[in-house]
């Protein structure tokens, strides 16, 4: 049975660490889900690590519902979770229209959007129409020309309390759960215990409710490099090129396919075809 929204809440309730990790294809989300993990993102991250953008700027509503529909393939416990991209949902007919089209195309069950006070009567109306919304607020990734950077939010008494009101105006508005990224520890803790629902935290210490991760971080598919929030727990990239390796060494040497990845057919069906 897939986890449900109300899940979340008695999960904070009782101080239970909440997982989410993103995903953007089936295979991934497939393993994701087989784990047990009980939030998928699809993240507008995929910019990066799937499409290779350098920033989630050019991502599109189409790419989103495009690997959203086959995260939702894959996955039949988790909640799958599709992120709203850049400027999709800034008017109430954009953001009522594209929240639907994750639900009705994508086969998410809910969305997440960027900020806010700002966006707080946005996910009212989201809310509203029966879609659950997920907020994100600190380090917001579509507004990054505007913070000037991938940098630390929240570090001045006017930014920490921005925060703070910007996580209370998310929790009124009705979302299930909010992002925190890249705010001090300290921060996060006070946003955690000031607020109902439940604080998902990347690179926000170790006190919001829930952590998030990208998976490609945690994974270790890119050796060059690792930001200072993600720890990686396996180092695939090398085991990968390795293994690649090895195929073009075995195919180049006639290894690779042996008998056993092959088929055989009628001698004589052969022969009728070699003189013909
Ligand atoms: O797009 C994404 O992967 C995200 C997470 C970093 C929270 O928004």
């Amino acid at each position: 049975m897939r986890v449900s929204i109300s899940t979340l809440k008695e999960m904070k309730a009782k101080k239970e660490k909440i997982v989410m990790l993103t995903a953007y294809d089936y295979s991934t989300a497939k393993l994701v889900d087989e784990a047990g993990v009980p939030l998928i993102l699809v993240g507008d991250s995929l910019g990066m690590v799937i499409l290779g953008y350098d920033s989630t700027i050019p991502v599109t509503i189409d790419d989103m519902i495009h690997h959203t529909k086959a995260v939702a393939r894959g996955s039949k416990q988790a909640i799958v979770i599709g992120d709203m991209p850049f400027m999709t949902y800034h008017s109430e007919p954009d953001a009522l229209n594209n929240a639907a089209r994750f639900m009705q195309e994508g086969g998410a069950q809910a969305i997440k959007l960027e900020g806010g006070v700002t966006v707080a009567n946005t996910v009212k109306r989201i809310v509203d129409c029966g879609i659950p919304v997920m907020g994100h607020i600190g380090l917001t990734p579509q507004s990054v020309h505007q913070l000037g950077g991938h940098r630390v939010q929240g570090k001045t008494p006017e930014a920490a309390l921005r925060l703070l009101q910007d996580a209370q105006a998310l929790e009124q508005a009705g979302a299930f759960a909010v992002v925190l990224e890249l705010i001090p520890a300290p921060l996060s803790k006070l946003i955690s215990e000031k607020i109902s629902i439940p604080t998902i935290g990347i690179g926000a210490g170790p006190d919001c409710d829930g952590q998030v991760q990208v998976i490609a971080d945690l994974l270790g598919l890119f050796s060059d490099f690792v930001p200072r929030h993600a720890k990686q727990y396996a180092k695939l990239a090398g085991s990968i090129k390795s293994a690649i390796g090895d195929y073009m060494s075995e195919v180049k040497a006639g290894k690779f396919p042996t008998p056993e990845n092959s088929s055989t057919m009628d001698e004589s069906l052969l022969a009728e075809l070699a003189s013909a």
